[in-house]
């Protein structure tokens, strides 16, 4: 397992990926709304990449065939855009969307409310968000990887949420997934000691219930088994000797 080291202008090129991205999902994000589908959003998505001039990192991924993946309530990831998903007040919708920008990768991933939602709903997306930059703060010079991983954990556990297990975050560049796997539980002081130009893929996901999930027919969406809803935040960091920078702001 290589952990890949970036060039400082490597991680320039990373930037402006992550910049083009934080502007596709600020178009996401404009869609949403009570009455819209999950459609409108790709849609929206996909307008914004075609007027930016950026290559999507999700379609045909494994053959994946949105630009967006887009989870309502207590789809964890992976869930399709659909003209028929219809959002409505009270619900919340996580966006998570990669582009690929001169052979650079970013990916970033947001939960949207969608309308009013309710204090605990609310609180749910306040604390995963709070725990992706606890996790962020740990990603620097001399640390070790799961010190991130913990700082997840603690932060979304003390709540008495379910820190999802089967799917991690990751190391990124020329690739969607790179070597590091970055999982939301460990142990502090444990796993690869993070150097100045690793860029990580750090994204929780977060079950306001139990942790455990399972994947639909479709052989994407993953729900949470005891229908709980889910959060699910994610930025695309680089570890310089100046700290954490978050490439997709
Ligand atoms: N953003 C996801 C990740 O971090 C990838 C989405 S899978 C895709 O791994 F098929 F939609 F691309
Ligand atoms: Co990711």
């Amino acid at each position: 397992m290589a952990i890949l080291i970036k060039s400082p202008a490597e991680i320039e090129k990373m930037r402006i990926s992550g910049i083009a991205l934080s502007k596709v999902h600020d178009a996401a994000k404009a869609a949403v709304r009570v009455g819209a589908t999950t459609m409108d959003l790709e849609r929206a998505a996909v307008a914004k990449m075609e007027e930016l001039g950026v290559k999507s990192a999700f379609l045909g991924y494994h053959g994946y065939p949105a630009v967006l993946c887009t989870s309502v309530n207590n789809e964890v990831i992976h869930g399709i855009p659909n003209e028929k998903h219809v959002l409505h007040e009270g619900d919340i919708v996580s966006v998570d969307c990669g582009v690929i920008v001169d052979g650079y990768y970013s990916d970033s991933a947001v939960t949207h409310p969608v309308g009013k939602v309710t204090p605990a709903v609310e609180k749910l997306l306040r604390v995963t968000e709070a725990s992706l930059y606890a996790g962020i703060d740990k990603a620097v010079v001399g640390g070790r990887l799961f010190d991130i991983s913990h700082a997840v954990q603690v932060m979304c556990e003390a709540e008495g949420y379910g820190v999802v297990r089967e799917f991690v975050g990751h190391g990124i560049g020329k690739s969607m997934h790179e070597d590091p796997q970055v999982p939301n539980y460990g142990d502090p002081g444990k796993g690869p000691r993070l150097k100045a130009g690793m860029v990580l893929a750090i994204e929780p996901m977060i079950n306001m219930g139990s942790a455990e999930v399972k994947v639909l027919e479709d052989g994407w969406t993953a729900i949470t088994v005891d229908g709980s809803v889910s959060a699910h935040f994610e930025h695309t960091v680089a570890i310089t000797n100046d700290g954490p920078v978050i490439l997709t702001l």
